[in-house]
């Protein structure tokens, strides 16, 4: 019985595979929607035709397909497991005493509400006034220590050293004027601790990590799988935290775009300005699925529409999530 429930699986994977690579291929033909990050100068000039895709399941099958081995920054992406780490180092109260857990319906780098609502928390931590307060409480003094415990971070999880793209980071660095703005009124009203610069630094250098569809799509595995590293074989997040990070994704993840794409895909997702995506599928019992345990969902595209989403990702993943039926819903 176990021998023929396994031949099922390997030829639900080979024809998922085959599914995936005609799907890439059409998105890459017919959609040209969307262009590269241009407020960030080192991102304008990325190839906007590409699209990859990395899916890794919980029994540890990887399905990859596209320009799946491209290197991209994290970018916006890092706030997921900043956040991690922040709750890692100074537990989840703290560090929601700092940021709330609420969409805001706006975008990304938006300041508005920070002075709307009195006494101006950050309304999550997935946008950047929410991502500067959680750096700014990644454990260590300096803008060095504290990069230097996230790194320890992500290689918990991805069993990788990262690596800093220096040029996308002082690209962002020179240009970074309203990150600075929205660090420097977190300052005044006691939402971020440090200095401005230092804070500032360790964003723009989590922002400019260095990954792959792949490294992604580990970590969202491992947030499928409650925050057990299938790997490693430990439980490397706790699991309320793991719980916590992907209610967040699914809520604020894709920005003021968040409830479209709760909607019409239906899955924890976070996307960064270089056009990843980071999403995942909880273990279920849909018939469609070639993941019923569970799988990480990396994806890279660069062209992005006005949320700062990577229009070829969500196309497939509005795709894959109806062929599949891997809506949560
Ligand atoms: O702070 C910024 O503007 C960028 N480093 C990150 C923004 C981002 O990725 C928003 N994403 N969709």
């Amino acid at each position: 019985m176990k021998r023929e429930i396994e031949q099922e699986m390997s030829y639900l994977h080979v024809t998922a595979k085959e599914q995936l690579h005609e799907w890439v291929e059409q998105i890459k033909e017919f959609s040209s929607e969307g262009k590269t990050a241009d407020y960030i100068p080192a991102l304008k000039d990325m190839d906007s035709s590409q699209l990859g895709i990395c899916l890794i399941g919980a029994d540890g099958t990887v399905i990859q397909s596209g320009d799946y081995e491209s290197v991209f920054t994290l970018q916006s992406i890092s706030k997921v497991i900043s956040f991690i780490a922040a709750c890692l180092c100074c537990g989840i109260p703290y560090v929601l005493e700092r940021v709330d857990v609420e969409p805001t319906g706006d975008a990304f780098n938006s300041i508005i509400r920070l002075e709307m609502h009195k006494p101006g928390k950050p309304f999550n931590p997935m946008i950047n006034a929410g991502a500067l307060t959680v750096s700014s409480l990644l454990s260590g003094e300096t803008a060095k220590e504290k990069l230097s415990y996230l790194f320890d971070v992500i290689t918990m999880l991805t069993g990788k050293t990262p690596l800093i793209n220096e040029t996308v980071f002082e690209s962002e660095w020179q240009t970074s004027h309203r990150n600075r703005a929205l660090a420097y009124y977190l300052k005044e009203t006691n939402y971020l601790q440090g200095e401005v610069e230092e804070v500032l630094e360790v964003y723009l250098k989590q922002c400019s990590i260095e990954v792959t569809t792949e490294d992604i799509a580990l970590i969202g595995l491992i947030l499928s799988l409650d925050g057990y590293h299938p790997v490693f074989h430990k439980q490397v997040i706790p699991k309320e935290v793991a719980k916590l990070t992907k209610a967040l994704m699914l809520t604020c993840g894709m920005y003021n775009a968040s409830g479209k794409f709760a909607a019409f895909v239906g899955m924890p997702a976070k996307s960064g300005v270089s056009g990843g995506i980071m999403s995942l599928v909880p273990p279920n019992t849909k018939k469609q699925s070639p993941f019923p345990d569970g799988c990480g969902i990396g994806i890279y595209s660069p062209a992005i529409d006005e949320y700062g989403n990577s229009v070829k990702g969500v196309t497939l993943l509005k795709k894959i999530a109806k062929e599949w039926d891997l809506s949560i819903f």
